[in-house]
């Protein structure tokens, strides 16, 4: 082993042992995925291998508020409890010196071939948009319990075409009609948002298919791609930055939606509708992968990027910061996208708590809790004290608001609805995870009670509730 890797390693072990105030920390979630110290982003490299689920992420184990990043890894065979695997790719080469970025799997023939962007910076180019930053692609080839066999670049920066700036990243790769594709996002030098798709015949030697692009530009960057099909429909998964917020759609930072892509991706193509995939605060660079039972999974990062400063999350403090969302099914019905919660999660369900409106729900912790009515009345009800979550029944919307310090500097978010006729809410310790008519649309936030008690008070609608209390996966 290189002594860099080593030292690297070691630095992560040391990192990884410092328990006492993670431990410690009320905000620990219960069913989700976290880093096991420091900072989480992006889910990675999602698959199912004989059985085995594998989530890799983006892990920055040495600093809570964002560093270098390493690939973590989790493992489950039921997708609810996870065992925690180590750090599998380690920023140890000159082609990776600067962070292990996003990246995919793929699986063939029991091995697992991961491709990833191989991070590295120039010192002192602080116009790092332009070229005189590097992003290799890299392709890796694993062994069954992730042995490394293989570790090296198939993309360079001089590879990728001259009109774009050194900004290529997020490699995922699948393979359709014997021939493996690769889709990267990108910004051109013109400040436009694209993906860039590849074709190879063996993995290794890869050349450029298409370009993936709007009418009109859409944002200066399109971050983490992904391209899959949904009965009989493609969908392009992208995370754009650089889109004008409006009233009710692109209230965060940064997004991360899906056009539906008409025609054919290797030649031509039409992209239309773009949808978000959540209307929640915490939410951005979703993956999907097929399991082997053939759902399309979607994982989000439950969060949002650094350089969202209107709200700072207080868990820095005890070591560690984000997580990722619950794995949620995506299916289509009558030309529309719907997300769930793998139906896995319903086995936590433990006591069942009868309702009665309009008095005030404690002692909860982490829960399920559901809504039905007739999708013609208003609904509203309040989340510990802190967070209003309303329907509109004339105005056609749902809103969640934080009106106090619950949201640690969360405010509104807004999404258009016609008729809500049902609500599926997560609640964990400090995440909530809200699904409107079965998945129509979805609203995702973090938020930090100051105890570990929640409260739900129903003040307006007649609606059927039920909520299950949870069982405890930690
Ligand atoms: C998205 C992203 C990716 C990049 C990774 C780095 O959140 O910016 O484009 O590969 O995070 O952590």
């Amino acid at each position: 082993m290189k002594l860099q890797t080593r030292e690297l390693l070691d630095k992560v072990k040391a990192a990884e042992e410092e328990l006492e105030k993670i431990n410690k920390d009320p905000w620990r979630l219960k069913f989700h995925l976290m880093p096991p110290v420091g900072w989480i982003n992006d889910p990675n490299g999602l698959c199912q291998m004989n059985g085995i689920y594998h989530v890799f992420f983006q892990y920055s184990p040495l600093e809570a508020a964002g560093g270098i990043k390493f690939w973590g890894h989790y493992t489950s065979s039921d997708l609810l409890e996870w065992n925690y695997e180590g750090v599998t790719l380690v920023p140890d080469q000159e082609f990776d010196r600067d962070g292990i970025y996003s990246g995919s799997s793929f699986i063939e023939n029991d091995q697992m071939h991961i491709f990833y962007t191989g991070n590295v910076k120039e010192e002192g180019d602080h116009d790092y948009v332009r070229k005189g930053r590097g992003a290799a692609t890299i392709y890796v080839k694993y062994q069954e319990n992730t042995v490394l066999i293989s570790k090296a670049p198939v993309l360079r920066n001089e590879d990728y075409p001259e009109h774009y700036s050194c900004h290529i990243r997020d490699p995922k790769v699948w393979k359709e009609d014997n021939q493996y594709f690769m889709v990267l996002g990108g910004r051109t030098l013109d400040d436009e948002g694209r993906v860039l798709v590849y074709t190879s015949k063996d993995l290794k030697q890869w050349k450029l298919c298409n370009e993936l692009k709007t009418k009109e530009t859409f944002g200066y960057m399109w971050e983490c791609p992904d391209l899959f099909e949904i009965d009989g429909q493609n969908l392009l998964s992208i995370s754009p930055q650089g889109l004008i917020r409006e009233n009710f759609r692109f209230q965060n930072i940064y997004q991360s939606g899906y056009f539906y892509l008409d025609g054919d991706f290797r030649s031509d193509y039409q992209l239309r509708d773009f949808e978000e995939w959540d209307y929640g605060f915490d939410f951005y660079a979703p993956q999907t992968f097929l399991d082997e039972k053939g759902r399309r999974i979607i994982i989000g990062w439950m969060g949002m990027s650094d350089s969202d400063l209107e709200y700072q999350n207080p868990t820095i403090e005890n070591g560690w910061q984000h997580a990722l969302t619950m794995l949620r099914e995506i299916s289509m019905k009558d030309g529309q996208i719907f997300q769930t919660p793998v139906k896995e999660y319903l086995e936590l369900r433990d006591e069942l708590i009868e309702v009665e409106n309009k008095t005030k729900i404690r002692n909860l912790e982490t829960f399920e809790l559901e809504v039905k009515q007739g999708g013609i009345e208003d609904l509203e009800f309040i989340f510990s004290e802190g967070l209003v979550l309303k329907y509109n029944v004339q105005e056609e919307l749902f809103s969640m608001e934080f009106i106090n310090e619950l949201g640690a500097g969360r405010t509104i978010r807004k999404v258009k609805i016609k008729s809500l006729k049902s609500l599926h809410m997560f609640v964990d310790t400090s995440s909530i995870e809200l699904f409107l008519n079965d998945g129509e649309k979805v609203l995702t936030t973090r938020y930090y009670n100051s105890s570990t008690e929640n409260t739900i008070q129903f003040v307006a609608g007649t609606a059927e509730i039920n909520i299950w209390k949870m069982k405890n996966m930690t």
